[in-house]
């Protein structure tokens, strides 16, 4: 369960290989979020493919240590194979990621369905190193791939009506485990706000370590929010939608007083169960303390301008 799972063995070799080799003729732009502009290297985590393992940087810019490639496929939550953190990988690793398809619609111009492939052919993969950070109180530095949201959401033009981004995973019960379980509303659902959505920190992954995105970390394409608590980072997404109305999400329709819309990381603000002020970073042993929008303050604070932020939690 906890041996590394060879890429070629989650996405069917020819796929696999087109990506690596796209993303590898493209070159892996260093994103805006990576302050240490490291040559490309090795890491030392332990994986299957060391070819992999390319990043530009091996810090984040506050200087956090990135997680090990191994960290970050092997401890998950994806509740559509299991709660299990550590067994997800496992359950996930014949899952299909490529082709992957993803349809816009909605309140845009230009509804469309795209192949990931294709996007990742129109937007070259650059690099970010976020941290992200689990409403259960752990966190993890990850170098993902992909392209900012507002790329893919400026091609459809949303109109002056949208005014929210509602998004939803794949719900394939017969190669998910976990969607048998009756008391989750699924398939699981996000949203955010446009305007949070259009920040260029809004990413969708396509990739990570320079290479592909496993399914167990949310391939074909997932979104990353790095200011909001993991569960806002939607898995395995196949619809976007522009709407009027503040979307419905999975975790607020099932704990409304626990989940908020907003979601943005607060240590000033505690989940009902448990403390939000620090947090376990996976890896190391001390606790570290949890920064106002996960360290994102200087770049998101102004979107809340005027909202309280413990009603709007
Ligand atoms: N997306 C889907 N579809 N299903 C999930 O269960 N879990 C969320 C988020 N996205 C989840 C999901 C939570 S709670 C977290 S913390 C992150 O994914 C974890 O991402 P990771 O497994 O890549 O670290």
């Amino acid at each position: 369960m906890n041996s590394p799972i060879p890429s070629s063995e989650i996405t069917p070799k020819q796929a696999y290989l087109s990506r690596r080799d796209f993303i590898k003729a493209a070159g892996i732009l260093a994103g805006s979020m990576a302050l240490a502009a490291c040559a490309p290297d090795l890491l030392n985590a332990p994986a299957s493919d060391p070819a992999e393992l390319t990043t530009s940087a091996k810090t984040d810019e506050l200087g956090d240590p990135l997680n090990s490639h191994k960290d970050i496929i092997n401890y998950n939550n994806y509740y559509e194979f299991t709660t299990d953190k550590e067994g997800v990988a496992r359950l996930a690793q014949n899952f299909p990621t490529s082709p992957w398809d993803v349809e816009v619609s909605g309140l845009v111009k230009t509804p469309r369905k795209f192949g990931v492939e294709d996007l990742i052919k129109s937007f070259p993969p650059e690099e970010r190193i976020y941290r992200l950070r689990c409403v259960e109180a752990w966190s993890m530095v990850i170098p993902w791939l992909g392209f900012p949201l507002s790329k893919l959401l400026n091609l459809v033009e949303p109109t002056s009506a949208a005014k929210y981004v509602r998004f939803e995973t794949v719900f394939k019960p017969a190669e998910m485990p976990g969607l048998k379980e009756p008391w989750y509303p699924w398939p699981y659902q996000e949203g955010l706000r446009l305007d949070e959505a259009m920040h260029d920190l809004t990413f969708l992954a396509t990739g990570l370590y320079g290479g592909e995105l496993p399914a167990q970390s949310g391939g074909g394409i997932r979104l990353v929010v790095p200011w909001k608590y993991g569960f806002k980072s939607i898995k395995a997404i196949v619809k976007i939608e522009l709407t009027a109305e503040q979307p419905a999400t999975m975790w607020s329709a099932i704990a409304p007083n626990e989940y908020g819309f907003y979601a943005n990381v607060n240590p000033a603000v505690d989940h009902p169960r448990w403390s939000q002020a620090s947090e376990r970073r996976i890896g190391e042993l001390a606790r570290r303390d949890t920064l106002p929008f996960n360290g994102y303050a200087e770049q998101v604070a102004s979107l809340y301008e005027g909202m309280d932020l413990a009603k709007n939690y």
